[in-house]
């Protein structure tokens, strides 16, 4: 086994959503590193193609490229037809992006896609690939949610709870699906460094806890989907934390982090330059000083 996954158990063909940026990609690099083929998913299809390339060329596999919008059901369906003639032994249920901003002020259609592309795409998705999984008795699901998805999170309100449904489904088909030699591995990371860090504005070097890598992260994952873990979190720190947390603290100290990082002086001032109304509202709303209602509702 030259990557971190067995390719007799996963292989021939791995199916990464995701997979044009960040977490995704190392993971897809990972698969192929493994001797796995990969069927890359996600809409920027140029960026899929040039991965797919470099993988074939790093370590002789095949690719597909799928351009694909999950958030929508004729995305899913695209996915199906691409990979109609493929032998799946892993489907990776990776594609996300956060809703950040006071959840009132969030334009409801961007809510509804982030739901649709977490919860629709990946029941869907993960409904198709097990039939197949269980028919040969070996193979695997790897679902990316999130330590934020073992709480609230306050300014990420929406994604937090759409990371606790993909965590919720991969803990029950753990179990479920055990019995009929499928491995499901829910990973879980924390702060990492991706596209999706720079989206939401947080500057990494002002967060108490030093993000991750993407690379490091998928590793983690793989590793623990081969050692058949029901969930994984990423790095000895968050592991740590998560543990001895309780939840409403968590709840707390991540709102007010998050918090704190949105009213940044920095990034307000750079606000109207890089972010969308939503979050623009929100940056001025935090740095806003107390009205009588906050007070209020802070002591109740
Ligand atoms: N970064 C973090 O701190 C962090 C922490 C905890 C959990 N996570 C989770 O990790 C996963 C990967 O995120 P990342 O941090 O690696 O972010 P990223 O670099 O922004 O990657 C997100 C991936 O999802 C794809 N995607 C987004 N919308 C899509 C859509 N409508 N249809 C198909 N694909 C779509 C993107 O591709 P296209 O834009 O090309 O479609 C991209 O490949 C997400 O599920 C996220 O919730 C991240």
């Amino acid at each position: 086994m030259k990557g971190p996954i067995d390719a007799s158990r996963f292989g021939p063909w791995a199916v990464v959503t995701g997979a044009s940026s960040g977490i995704g990609r190392e993971i897809a690099r990972g698969a192929a590193a493994s001797g796995l083929n990969v069927a890359l998913v996600a809409r920027r299809v140029a960026r899929l193609d040039e991965l797919g390339r470099e993988l074939a060329t790093r370590f002789g596999v095949s690719y597909r490229a799928v351009q694909a919008d999950l958030s929508v059901p004729e995305g899913v369906a695209a996915v199906l037809e691409a990979t109609s003639a493929l032998d799946v032994g892993l489907f990776v249920g990776n594609a996300g992006f956060a809703n950040p901003g006071e959840l009132w002020r969030l334009e409801r259609g961007e809510l509804l896609r982030a739901v649709h592309l977490k919860i629709d795409a990946n029941l869907m998705l993960v409904h198709h690939f097990a039939p197949a999984l269980v028919a040969r008795g070996r193979g695997g699901i790897l679902l990316t949610s999130s330590i934020g998805g073992l709480n609230g999170v306050p300014y990420v309100s929406n994604t937090a709870a759409l990371e606790a449904y993909v965590l919720t489904l991969g803990e029950g088909l753990h179990v479920e699906l055990a019995r009929h030699g499928v491995r499901v591995t829910t990973l879980m990371p924390g702060p990492t460094l991706t596209e999706s860090m720079a989206k939401m504005g947080v500057e990494p070097a002002q967060m108490p806890v030093k993000p991750m890598s993407a690379e490091r992260v998928a590793l983690e994952g793989l590793r623990a989907l081969q050692a058949n873990r029901a969930t994984h979190i990423a790095g000895r720190l968050n592991r740590i934390m998560s543990r001895l947390m309780p939840r409403s603290l968590a709840t707390r100290l991540t709102g007010a982090m998050i918090g704190k990082a949105f009213a940044k002086p920095g990034l307000a001032a750079s606000a109207p330059a890089r972010l969308p109304e939503a979050r623009r509202a929100t940056v001025q709303n935090l740095q806003a000083p107390p009205t009588a209602d906050t007070v209020r509702s802070d002591q109740s």
